[in-house]
């Protein structure tokens, strides 16, 4: 692999945020950024004056403005991370979380993949992972703060030995020396989120290329991607964290299974997978039991496996509830006892609700417009118990399922 750290340029000088972002990494500007670090952002403006009489004014805006992506990202990172990294806001609105970019790197090392051209590298989310399993990483990003903030990350978390990063166009990229490549396009323009895939920089369709000429390679795509997009030399992988879905990502290469459609649950690292797309799945009346499938499966187009595997059904053929007659627990669904069935009519609900005595009501829907806090205001709850609504069609008409959760 070629190493060309000392020739990468740095942000240029003349660029005020570089310049800014260099300050900070001054012994004056680290000084200031731990001292910023559990500042509370109601008092910033106190904080700031205060510090404005023994530091330059724009250092310590700068540091107040990076103390508060630091804030920001440890809901990706962690405290013990984010406290040690460096962030521009697209940069910590962009970048992967740790507990996916792990999971992902984890599934490059166990297939024995040891070099990694990560192509998009942004402020070095996946590239900080990819480092920690152990895997050396060419990280490059055509914007020279960015840039500049990947490698400052890589410095400050020990990981400098192991992450080269580059200022550069990823087009203009030899990837070849590499085991795979990694690509996460940005999906973020001037007028904020990009959902047609060839919209993405680069798009998809020369990221897909680049897979393609590696031995093995994973594209990070918007979990909404149309199905139609994935070719069939992928494996595509929806992931879930903690219930809600993270991302999708596409797999090329040996190792991995064409034409398979994958759901993870993180953090358990459960797995449902199938070849796509599955038969559509059976239809019919709701029973005791509802399962609400996780995120990754219902964007995976997996809930046809929860159908076989419960014995059960669906309980619209456009709605992703399954339910079934005999109890079933999986990690991949929720599971409800189902007390009563409704036609929808909010008078209605509103009496049974009083008669017993609910005071906590969890509105979930799916194929409704109704709003579930327009609906919990105009019931006017009170009692010592607890109930769900599901606000749904059964057959196409207009349903309420009332009940509460498995335990
Ligand atoms: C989604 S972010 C990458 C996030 C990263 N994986 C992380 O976890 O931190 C996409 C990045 O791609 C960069 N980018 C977009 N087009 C590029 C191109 N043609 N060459 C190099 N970098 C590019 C953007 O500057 C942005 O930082």
């Amino acid at each position: 692999m070629d190493r060309v750290n000392a020739t990468t340029p740095a942000a240029p000088s003349d660029d005020p945020a570089g310049a800014a972002f260099a300050a900070l990494r001054t012994p004056e500007g680290e000084q200031l950024l731990a001292e910023l670090r559990d500042h509370d952002p109601a008092d910033e403006l106190a904080t700031a004056t205060r510090l404005r009489r023994t530091h330059p004014a724009e250092l310590v805006s700068a540091a107040l403005g990076q103390a508060r992506l630091r804030q920001r990202a440890v809901a990706k990172f962690g405290a013990e991370d984010a406290y040690r990294m460096y962030f521009t806001p697209n940069g910590v609105e962009q970048a992967t979380r740790t507990s996916v970019a792990t999971h992902r790197a984890a599934r490059f090392a166990g297939l024995g993949v040891r070099s990694v051209a990560d192509l998009c590298c942004g402020i070095g989310g996946d590239a900080v992972a990819l480092a920690r399993a152990g895997i050396s990483v060419l990280a490059v990003d055509r914007d020279p703060l960015t840039a500049e903030v990947a490698r400052a990350n890589a410095g400050a978390l020990g990981l400098g030995g192991l992450i080269e990063v580059r200022c550069a166009d990823v087009t203009e990229i030899d990837t070849s020396p590499y085991d795979a490549v990694f690509v996460d396009p940005a999906r973020r323009g001037g007028r904020g989120r990009i959902f047609d895939p060839e919209a993405y920089s680069p798009p998809l369709s020369w990221a897909t290329a680049a897979a393609l000429k590696a031995p093995r390679a994973a594209l990070k795509i918007a979990p909404g991607v149309p199905h139609e997009a994935i070719g069939p030399e992928a494996e595509a992988e929806w992931i879930s964290d903690g219930g809600d879905v993270k991302e999708a990502v596409l797999w090329y290469g040996e190792g991995f299974a064409p034409g398979v459609f994958r759901a993870t649950l993180l953090p358990s690292g459960a797995v449902l997978a199938a070849p796509a797309p599955l038969p559509a799945p059976p239809v019919g009346p709701v029973g005791r039991y509802l399962y609400e499938p996780d995120g990754a499966v219902i964007r995976a187009h997996l809930v046809a496996g929860i159908v076989e595997r419960c014995g059960g059904r669906l309980v619209d053929e456009t709605i992703a509830y399954v339910t079934s007659d005999a109890r079933y627990s999986s990690p991949y669904t929720s599971g409800y006892e189902i007390t009563d069935q409704l036609p929808f009519n909010m008078k209605k609900l509103k009496a049974l609700l009083r008669e017993r005595q609910v005071g906590v009501l969890t509105v979930k829907k799916r194929g409704s417009a109704v709003e579930p806090e327009e609906l919990r205001r105009r019931m006017k709850l009170s009692g010592p118990n607890a109930a769900t609504v599901f606000l749904t069609r059964v057959a196409g008409a207009p349903t309420m399922l009332i009940g509460h959760p498995l335990s």
